[in-house]
């Protein structure tokens, strides 16, 4: 099957397809032997996979972030032993793309331009949250500016590579917690303040945000971005980070 590249291609795609299939039940067979007569496809009925929600959509940008902070997490720790084996080309590569598509996109275009207003304007606990989230944005972004300029260099010098370690460690715990709180308390009371439909027509605005700021679809570039880098570093084979089983008691 086709894959469908953005939700409006797929939308356009199943109402070519719901409309076939109206016209081949004309015979009267559209009558089910439940009783019901079948209506034509909705989205999310033939879609292979289904579509990409607007909040399924912000989680799954938190998963390139977070491999980004993996990324990050490892060369804090070669830093501490090595600093010379540490490429500073790939820990500029991982802050810029955490730049462009974070601090840049997902946090500037989105969550700081429609989820948090809303989820402060509907009150409650959640609501408690934007301030300091944005906080951490803000200082994210000081410190991505950091490694950015401080990877200028071909090579990080022991006198730079501790406070270079910390400022990374520091990062990583940052939005190891901010995320984890986006995903479980702050999208969740964001969806609670849309309608299905509205919520259908904001992932239709998502997609177009992301359209004009990559000129194409910024999460599959994300992917191949994070994926060379994690190639550049020994990180792609997942197998190495299965844990040692327990100790023998
Ligand atoms: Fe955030
Ligand atoms: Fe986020």
């Amino acid at each position: 099957m086709e894959a469908f590249k953005t939700r409006r291609d797929f939308l356009r795609a199943s109402a070519v397809i719901g409309t076939g299939l109206v016209l081949s039940n004309c015979g009267g067979s559209n009558i089910k032997t439940t009783g019901k007569v079948a209506t034509s496809a909705t989205p999310d009925e033939n879609k292979m996979g289904g579509e990409v929600t607007a909040t399924e959509d912000l989680m799954r940008e938190h998963g390139i972030l977070r491999r980004a902070l993996l990324v990050f997490s490892a060369t804090a720790i070669k830093l501490r032993g090595n600093p010379a084996a540490v490429p500073p080309d790939a820990l500029q590569k991982t802050a810029k793309l955490f730049k462009a598509f974070g601090e840049e996109y997902h946090e500037k275009k989105l969550e700081e331009a429609y989820i948090f207003p809303a989820v402060k304007k509907a009150g409650g606990d959640a609501a408690g949250y934007p301030d300091i989230l944005v906080a951490q944005h803000n200082r994210g972004r000081e410190i991505t500016d950091y490694i950015i300029s401080a990877t200028q260099a071909a090579k990080l010098g022991p006198t730079n590579a501790e406070a270079m370690a910390q400022a990374l460690d520091a990062f990583v715990l940052m939005y190891r917690n901010h995320a984890a709180r986006e995903d479980t308390i702050i999208f969740p009371a964001w969806k609670q303040t849309m309608t299905a439909k509205q919520l259908d027509e904001i992932g239709d605005r998502f997609e177009d945000i992301e359209k004009e700021q990559f000129g194409g679809d910024g999460f599959e570039d994300a992917v191949k971005q994070i994926s060379a880098i994690e190639s550049s570093l020994g990180l792609t084979d997942i197998a190495q980070f299965t844990a040692p089983p327990p100790p023998k008691g």
